[in-house]
């Protein structure tokens, strides 16, 4: 295995790796560019960060003056395995100068540049801290972000900033949306799928972030995280890094990569010149659904005007000014079908037969041609039938 995976995480129960700071400033930097008082008044909160190993604690009370924050709030979780271990806020704070395990919260409404050196930084914040206790609290529950006490903090924040555990990603979600917050989110891409997740992307409630489109991100972990993946590195203070494929951010902020319109060819271009569609005559259409196959973002074409079913990684390069969202083609949660296959089977690899009925949820391809080594369906009224890879639904705006 290459990397490790984000369902691995969810799989393992094992939620504690810690977002690099250079990844948070990069993110906020595309809001702050699209508009530079995103934050401006605003109350902040972190739900899920031990203020003394998060990297959104430390980025918010960096720039706490020169993002005009009202207040920045941090809760710690009382499983958070690291606090009171390594990852300090500090880089050289002593461990007996570290909170310990228990669940406790920060609340910053100023940092005034206390040591008088000319500028705020994390000094003036330990500073801080140590000069008035009232900055720092021991939460009476557990920190768990669904108690009524960090929900009371929720209620009370403009907004909700972190990355949350992803075995609760959907619950989180909802935690927030249910209070109408705005926020700026880490996940994994497949929770688009999920049917508490994808409404609100198709109703431009929510949206991918500016910044992480492919590939994968790297992460501090605790000494002592199980690292089965051939993805990590250890730098040479000895802190532990796992690389995770398929993150992203998710937000409901605006910024200026989403108004960037994809530019696009004609079908006819792309039959011709896209080596996507080598040895295509035409683009495929679904047997039970009336759109087409495109089978990569880059070979969306221009002048179709019907629906089109696209990689979900078309979200990165969503522009609601030039595409509409009309459905996902994995759930019947999420589009409806126009065709049901009866008796339908499903062969795998082997020739071995079973039950197909899953082809009944999703888009499917008739072929004529019996297909080789891959999985296909039959029924008793088509032929052999290929289930795309997950597909948005979209057409021009
Ligand atoms: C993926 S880590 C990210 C930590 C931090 N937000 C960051 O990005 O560096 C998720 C964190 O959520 C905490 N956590 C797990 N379950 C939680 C819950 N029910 N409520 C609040 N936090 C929780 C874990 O202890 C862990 O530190």
């Amino acid at each position: 295995m290459a990397n490790t995976n984000l369902s691995n995480a969810k799989s393992a129960k094992n939620d504690e790796f810690y977002t690099q700071f250079y990844d948070i400033e990069k993110e906020i930097n595309a809001y702050l560019d699209y508009d530079p008082n995103v934050f401006a008044g605003k109350t902040i909160l972190c739900p899920c960060d031990d203020p003394y190993e998060s990297n959104f604690f430390k980025y918010f009370a960096l720039c706490f003056q020169e993002l005009k924050l009202k207040k920045l709030i941090a809760t710690c979780y009382k499983g958070s395995p690291i606090a009171n271990k390594q990852l300090s806020l500090f880089d050289d704070e002593s461990a007996e100068n570290k909170t310990t395990r228990n669940p406790h919260k920060i609340e910053i409404t100023e940092i005034p540049d206390l040591n008088q050196d000319g500028v705020v930084n994390l000094y003036d914040v330990q500073l801080l801290l140590a000069s008035d206790r009232n900055h720092l609290t021991r939460l009476q529950e557990d920190g768990d972000f669904r108690s009524e006490e960090v929900t009371k903090l929720r209620d009370e924040a403009d907004m909700i900033v972190t990355n949350p555990p992803f075995s609760l990603f959907r619950e989180f979600l909802t935690w927030i949306t249910e209070a109408n917050k705005e926020f700026l989110i880490i996940g994994n891409m497949n929770a688009i799928t999920y049917k508490e997740v994808f409404p609100l992307i198709k109703e431009n409630k929510m949206w991918m972030g500016a910044t992480i489109h492919s590939g994968d991100r790297e992460f501090a972990v605790p000494d002592d995280y199980p690292l089965y993946a051939a993805g990590y590195r250890i730098d040479e203070k000895g802190k532990k890094y796992i690389r995770i494929k398929g993150v992203r951010w998710f937000t409901n902020l605006d910024h200026g990569r989403r108004h960037r319109q994809l530019p696009l060819m004609t079908m006819a271009k792309n039959l011709r010149y896209n080596n996507k569609m080598k040895g295509k005559q035409s683009y495929d259409k679904y047997d039970n659904y009336d759109a087409i196959e495109v089978p990569a973002t880059d070979t969306i074409p221009s002048d179709y005007e019907g629906i089109m079913g696209v990689p979900i990684s078309f979200l990165d390069k969503y522009c609601p000014e030039q595409f509409q969202i009309v459905g996902l083609g994995n759930s019947r949660d999420n589009f409806t079908p126009n065709k049901d296959y009866i008796n339908p089977k499903k062969v795998l690899k082997d020739g071995s037969i079973h039950n197909g009925g899953a082809i009944n949820c999703v888009l499917a391809i008739e072929t004529e041609k019996k297909p080789i080594g891959e999985i296909y369906y039959t029924s008793e009224n088509s032929k052999f039938l290929l289930p795309p890879y997950a597909r948005i639904l979209i057409k021009k705006s």
